[in-house]
């Protein structure tokens, strides 16, 4: 779980970017199945595809369109689609008679999501919460009927205690980051994210538009990094669109290992971006950030929270990591070298972005005034 631990490194403040060559790499796509599975689901419908003409003409783009995770299956973070689709894919697998206990880590979306998803098929949720999640994001998750324990260390402290406690009877691991030897399920949750990116397809083809020419992702451990890297990399309509990584200058491990050519942990800082505050990259998204991605960039709070009252401002409600999207981007199309990024992203005053915006501002009362 822990590759080569580094301590954390302003130097990091830097941009990484990929070869242009990166934009060629290929691999297999998600499953359709998990769209039908979506579908079927009680109160599922897509999550709106907002346009932002003012962002388009202050970062010198041709169209910017915000994907809001805002509500999502009843909940405000996307969440839900990974944890949804892995826990019917752990019961449909499972021979055991009688309920079964889901044990997770989560810095607060992911964990919900779960005990949502426990709650609703009638089993149990145990999840572990490291330190800096808000008190009320820590009563969100409880509020859904789950077993929290509160730990008093990092994610990946509590990553470590969620999966020996799920060593117990009656119990699975169903955790949103993988390691040597835990990457099945993990991967099914990388899957279900998949109908996020479906979605942005359908939504951007009515509007016109036959694909992205950039997608700009929130990063915690790059498992949701990962299905948009599937996803856009397996396409085979379509010009591939530039994919970049935003994370907290504080726990900008996807980064970091990007720096170095190979996955590396940190110890991770404070953030609002709590969702983010992540020190390890998930060992089955590795490869496809290493080889799928253009670029990753990390950002400040303060940039975030710009960012979350532009949006906000603009009509879409984004948490610190949501927003996160947009200070990423700005930082690059707007900051040092600008014109170096832009070139490099192969964008141009006709582009057209999308930025995730991961979770809504009652996702993570971090950012409230
Ligand atoms: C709101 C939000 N955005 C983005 C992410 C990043 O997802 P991942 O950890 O898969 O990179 C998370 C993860 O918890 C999150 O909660």
């Amino acid at each position: 779980m822990h590759p080569g631990k580094v301590p954390h490194n302003a130097s990091l403040r830097s941009p990484w970017f990929a070869p242009p060559a990166a934009r060629a790499w290929r691999c297999a796509p998600a499953p359709a199945e998990v769209r039908r599975f979506h579908t079927g689901l009680p109160g599922y419908a897509p999550t709106p595809l907002t346009e932002l003409p003012p962002t388009a003409a202050e970062l010198g783009l041709g169209r910017v369109f915000v994907k809001d995770e805002s509500r999502r299956l009843g909940l405000p973070a996307f969440k839900a689609l990974g944890a949804s689709w892995a826990v019917h894919r752990v019961l449909a697998e499972r021979d055991e008679e009688g309920p079964v206990t889901l044990v997770t880590a989560t810095d607060g979306n992911h964990g919900r999501a779960v005990a949502r998803t426990a709650r609703l098929l009638g089993q149990r949720a145990r999840v572990l919460v490291p330190r800096g999640v808000h008190p009320r994001a820590v009563a969100a998750i409880a509020d859904e009927g789950a077993e929290v324990t509160e730990v008093p260390g990092s994610y990946d402290d509590a990553v470590r205690l969620a999966a020996e406690a799920a060593s117990a009877p009656g119990t699975v691991l169903v955790q949103d980051t993988a390691w040597p030897g835990y990457e099945r399920i993990p991967g099914w949750i990388v899957e279900g994210y998949s109908t996020l990116s479906a979605e942005i397809d359908e939504q951007l083809a009515a509007a016109g538009i036959d694909g992205p020419d950039l997608v700009c992702v929130p990063a915690g451990v790059g498992s949701l990094a990962q299905s948009v890297v599937t996803h856009y990399r397996s396409r085979r309509a379509g010009r591939p669109p530039a994919l970049v990584t935003v994370e907290p200058e504080a726990a900008a491990c996807v980064l970091a290992s990007l720096a170095r050519g190979e996955p590396v942990s940190l110890s991770t800082g404070e953030t609002t971006m709590a969702g983010l505050n992540c020190g390890t990259p998930s060992s089955l998204a590795w490869p496809f950030l290493r080889d799928g991605l253009d670029a990753a960039v990390a950002v400040s709070d303060a940039a975030g929270a710009r960012a979350a009252a532009d949006l906000a401002a603009l009509g879409v409600r984004s948490g610190p990591c949501g927003a996160a999207a947009l200070a990423g981007l700005r930082a690059l199309l707007t900051g040092e070298n600008a014109a170096g990024h832009r070139a490099a992203l192969g964008l141009g005053p006709a582009s057209v972005a999308v930025l995730l915006s991961t979770e809504g501002p009652d996702a993570n009362p971090h950012a409230e005034p």
